[in-house]
């Protein structure tokens, strides 16, 4: 198990889409340790954000690490362009279509750390054949495709088993979906390293008053932290 702080990715789905670019610089400022990018279809979530041109735009804005997750389907014909848009990590669907061993492969080529995302409906040992091939693997703790939903407390013993199985590999778990201090807590008490939040981080602040933005974060990673150390 990696044995390191948990990490904090606010998700730019709940910031101020006119002004994303300061919304990264001032979440950075307030202790983000990577920035999240949700790229949603229309076709594999019933949402549309954003794409390689936008990613390519805010990369000059994040300095700590571009965390791309795409809800998109097909992945493969677009790995290529996120990772010439500056991304860092690029995680795939396991459920975006029948080859992800292939998908993930491909993500790797770019030479970018490869990501596997699971729904709350498919089960961790459905991930057991890829995690050679992956350094992340995201729990959705929401159905994809909107931010400010509700935590769903049943993901947090499969991030338990995620766990047990990727075993010694240097695979980071990330859990995307409705955190907050409360169940931020849990989740790292069952094993998961970053923290996606949109809705807890950007909350009641804004580029110009990112004050409550590091109020924010501070709140989450101090109860991340304080199940990181209760953790044996
Ligand atoms: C949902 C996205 C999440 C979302 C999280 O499809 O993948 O990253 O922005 O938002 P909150 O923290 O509001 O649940
Ligand atoms: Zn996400």
């Amino acid at each position: 198990m990696p044995d390191r702080r948990p990490l904090v990715a606010p998700s730019i789905l709940a910031a101020d889409f006119a002004a994303l670019g300061a919304e990264c610089r001032a979440v950075e400022a307030a202790g983000a340790d990577w920035i999240h990018l949700d790229v949603m279809d229309g076709h594999f979530v019933p949402n549309l954000t954003f794409g390689p041109a936008a990613c390519a735009a805010l990369r000059p804005h994040i300095r700590t690490v571009m965390d791309v997750h795409l809800m998109i389907a097909p992945v493969d014909p677009l790995v290529d362009a996120f990772a010439g848009a500056g991304a860092d990590r690029i995680t795939a669907h396991l459920e975006a279509g029948p080859h992800p061993h292939r998908t993930l492969q491909a993500i790797r080529a770019t030479g970018r750390r490869a990501g596997l995302a699971l729904n709350p409906g498919t089960p961790a040992e459905a991930a057991a054949e890829l995690l050679d091939l992956v350094d992340l693997v995201c729990v959705m703790t929401v159905n994809p495709g909107f931010g400010g939903q509700t935590f769903l407390a049943a993901q947090t013993a499969k991030i338990a088993r995620l766990r047990a199985l990727i075993g010694d590999r240097p695979v980071l778990i990330e859990v995307d979906g409705g955190i907050t201090p409360a169940t931020a807590a849990a989740v790292v008490a069952a094993g998961a390293d970053v923290l996606v939040a949109g809705s807890s981080v950007f909350a009641g602040g804004s580029p110009d008053n990112s004050l409550t933005y590091s109020r924010n974060i501070a709140v989450i990673r101090a109860a991340a932290e304080a199940a990181r150390s209760a953790r044996s």
